[in-house]
């Protein structure tokens, strides 16, 4: 007993004299967590800061921490050392040595109240009056914001003003999602930051970035460079799937988690990493965060756009009782945030081009899985024994944690390739029993880590060695966001499937490839009104109106629904054109009410007669075509890129001629309604598809256009108020040859317009819209709900 006691004392004192001689060499340190007594830091922070601590005591720093939060010291002190002594000593430290950390750590760390500009200025004196007291030279400051985000900006204001360290010293504040809900308000926040903070100072945790597989993705990849080379793309990869599977439901956090959804909260975080490290290039040399994040950067602005179809969403049963409850909110409160999803994300370079990429992820799941899977497509043709090696699915599974493994662990397929072993901290385990997806166990080389090191605990010696990489800098973030906006917002008045929860599911969830989006795999579950609470799912059924507008007719619905609607009726179009004379004369519009169209035509229209059909373009504006703001750019990025047609069939407007822009004397309009007379039977187009302007105007046509003196033309050079000004537009003329027209009106941007519309008489110069009127075809008005009921 009495050795122990001297041991103890003999280390104490040597942890001591060299901590001593430490502060000479590297400074100190010191950690402030705001939000100090909260969930997140009792269950991960403290650890991390302890973990820090013992690592580095004998290494040349020595620290004190500060644990903040709002209630007064005589609330919030007792349960900070609460949780301090209850931190375990990571493994592989002797026991005699776990007490002495054990026992001195708690004495480096104080409580403060953190609420109000002086109580960060109290901090900062106190650790000023500490550095001289002790003669310590500063090495810099962790701050770790673990609040609501909506206190990120006045916090780091107030560190800005008074906690920032001396001249040679570093700041570091580290930050927790979410980082805004969409890119909005991301940009809003981050502008915020930026006020007080500068950009190498933020650290933006995602925590999946310091799980042990995930972290090794790159390196894998690297040490594995000759095997993976030749596969790793679209020609041998059949899919990917990134997974994250839960069995919990949210309560207890539905303040947050109903504004968000599970979409915000872990794919556009989360999964969108592991996606990015599964398709980036790897650098060669994986020390320079720098590099990586580039590289990362570049990964994320090359992804697909998606639509509606790219996504599948469910909630599961009860939460929307648990929300109400929760919230405090009226039997009738109906939420529709989805507490699943499934989505699928195309990479648009050479490299991966068409191999989906499916991810998912849900509460209330049948089991706790987390996991990204690379799968091979197998070209070998078994004549005799199909069960042989060779003859199974070949895949890399990066096993994030619990599922059938239970642990972390890297499998890659035998028939595929031996990976190699990591440096250290790895090792290959053998005897596993299970099947492990859909294979046995001796089908793989299974790799795990060892020790099991805490995500959270890595990342914050990442903050401490000031390693930037496995963080979300401002433009990475950003990218993210662009990213999946457009789909939030998609998604944002969609009804989710209603799921019973866990074992229950069966395949109710199970989705499926569909063209190039996706759908649940089983029928449609009809919703009641009360699963829904009401009212939402009257305004939330697709139905399709049929009705007038401007003695006209009229079809509306939701956008989605519309754009789907009108697809269709320019596919019945065509095909009756196809059928009745060989060829289909298609005019499209410019602007972004038809970019929806065109993504559904090119994703769901497979049966489409693209090899018979002309495309030609309603207007463009006089840039060259390469410009992305030229009509003919777009339709090219959105449809035609995507669908198999014949060049020839393809008609941009010759807005650029004799290395000019729309010039009279070029005789562009001519040379257009030449080539319109040459193709086009009686110059009358089978469907022409306009937009409406906030002003009235339609094509190129604008108020204060001379109409009358386009008299026969076709084709004319016209002026926008907007930029760019110049334009070349079909004629009233040439619209009102066509066998029908359809005006597509979407937004609730253009609700007044089409209120006046509604009620003014047919007047083409102040309306150029006014003006059309199919001689012999017919007018339909494509109207979304939104445009109409505003
Ligand atoms: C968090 C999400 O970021 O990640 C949670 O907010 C989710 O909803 C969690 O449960 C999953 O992380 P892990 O480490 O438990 O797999």
């Amino acid at each position: 007993m009495r050795r122990t006691a001297f041991a103890l004392l003999l280390l104490l004192s040597h942890a001591c004299v060299r901590e001593a001689s430490a502060r000479r060499d590297k400074g100190h340190v010191s950690v402030v967590v705001v939000g100090a007594t909260g969930d997140l830091a009792k269950k991960y922070l403290w650890q991390g800061f302890f973990q820090l601590y013992a690592e580095q005591v004998g290494s040349g720093h020595s620290f004190s921490f500060y644990g903040g939060a709002l209630s007064e010291a005589e609330k919030g002190a007792p349960a900070l050392f609460r949780i301090l002594k209850g931190l375990e000593c990571p493994s592989g430290v002797s026991e005699e040595r776990c007490a002495l950390l054990k026992d001195r750590f708690p004495k480096l760390a104080q409580y403060r109240r953190l609420d109000a500009a002086e109580d960060y200025a109290a901090l900062a004196e106190d650790v000023r009056l500490r550095l001289a007291r002790e003669d310590l030279a500063e090495a810099g400051r962790i701050v770790y914001l673990s609040v609501p985000s909506f206190a990120y900006a006045d916090i780091a204001d107030k560190v800005n003003r008074s906690c920032r360290p001396g001249p040679g010293a570093w700041l570091r504040v580290v930050l927790e999602k979410p980082f805004g809900r969409d890119l909005d308000s991301a940009q809003d926040l981050a502008a915020e930051l930026a006020k007080s903070l500068r950009e190498d100072e933020m650290y933006r945790i995602d925590h999946y970035l310091g799980k042990q597989v995930v972290s090794q993705i790159l390196q894998f990849r690297k040490d594995n460079r000759k095997s993976l080379e030749p596969i790793w793309n679209k020609h041998h990869i059949e899919r990917i799937e990134i997974v994250l599977k839960e069995t919990l439901d949210v309560k207890g956090r539905i303040q947050f988690y109903d504004q968000y959804g599970v979409i915000r909260d872990v794919m556009q975080n989360h999964l969108t990493e592991v996606l990015a490290l599964l398709t980036m290039t790897v650098p060669a040399d994986l020390s320079g965060s720098q590099e990586i994040l580039r590289r990362k950067l570049r990964l994320l602005s090359t992804l697909q756009q998606m639509d509606r179809v790219s996504a599948v969403i469910g909630q599961y049963q009860a939460y929307g009782a648990e929300v109400r409850e929760e919230l405090n909110a009226t039997k009738d409160h109906v939420t529709i945030t989805p507490t699943f999803a499934g989505v699928v994300v195309y990479v648009d370079n050479a490299q991966f081009e068409g191999v989906p990429i499916f991810m998912m992820s849900g509460k209330m799941l049948d089991e706790r899985a987390s996991y990204a899977r690379v799968l091979f497509r197998n070209e070998v043709f078994c004549v005799q024994d199909p069960g042989s090696l060779h003859c199974r699915p070949r895949q890399i599974v990066f096993h994030v944690g619990h599922g059938d493994l239970q642990h972390p662990a890297i499998l890659v397929s035998k028939n595929l390739f031996q990976p190699a072993l990591p440096d250290h901290g790895w090792k290959e385990v053998k005897g596993q029993k299970e099947a492990l997806f859909g294979l046995p166990p001796s089908d793989y080389y299974i790799h795990v880590p060892t020790p099991h090191t805490e995500a959270y605990a890595v990342l914050i010696s990442q903050v401490f060695h000031g390693r930037k990489d496995n963080f979300i800098s401002t433009e990475h973030l950003l990218a993210s966001w662009t990213f999946w906006t457009p789909l939030l917002h998609r998604l944002a008045r969609q009804v989710p499937r209603v799921y019973p929860g866990g074992a229950a599911n069966d395949n109710l969830l199970d989705f499926q490839l569909q063209g190039r989006g996706i759908a649940f795999a089983t029928e449609a579950v009809v919703l009641s009104s009360q699963d829904l609470g009401g009212g939402a799912a009257a305004a939330e059924n697709f139905q399709v109106m049929q009705g007038k507008y401007r003695n006209s007719d009229m079809v509306s619905a939701w956008a989605e629904e519309l754009v789907r609607q009108l697809a269709a009726d320019i596919q019945a179009s065509a095909e009756e054109a196809v059928a009745e004379g060989g060829m289909f004369h298609l005019a499209l519009s410019g602007g972004s009410s038809p970019l929806a169209l065109f993504q559904r035509l090119a994703v769901h229209h497979y049966s489409f007669p693209w090899r018979h059909t002309h495309v030609w373009m309603v207007d463009e504006r006089c840039v060259p075509l390469t410009e992305p703001s030229s009509n003919f750019h777009t339709l090219h990025e959105h449809l035609l890129r995507h669908v198999r047609m014949p060049y020839f069939n393809v008609h941009p407007m010759p807005v650029q001629l004799n290395q000019r822009l729309c010039v009279e004397e070029d005789g562009g309009p001519l040379a257009y309604e030449r080539d319109i007379a040459r193709l086009v039977n009686g110059s009358s187009f089978h469907f022409v598809l306009l937009g409406v302007g906030y002003d009235g105007h339609t094509a190129s046509l604008f108020q204060g256009t001379q109409l009358e003196a386009h008299g026969d033309k076709l084709v004319a050079l016209t002026e926008s108020p907007a930029k760019p000004h110049q334009r070349m537009s079909l004629t009233l003329a040439a619209i009102n040859r066509a066998r029908r027209v359809a005006v597509l009106v979407t937004g609730r941007g253009k609700h007044e317009m089409i209120t006046q519309l509604s009620r003014v008489k047919d007047d083409p110069r102040k309306w150029p819209v006014t003006g059309i009127k199919p001689a012999s075809g017919k007018l339909v008005w494509y109207i979304d709900y939104e445009a109409l009921l505003g």
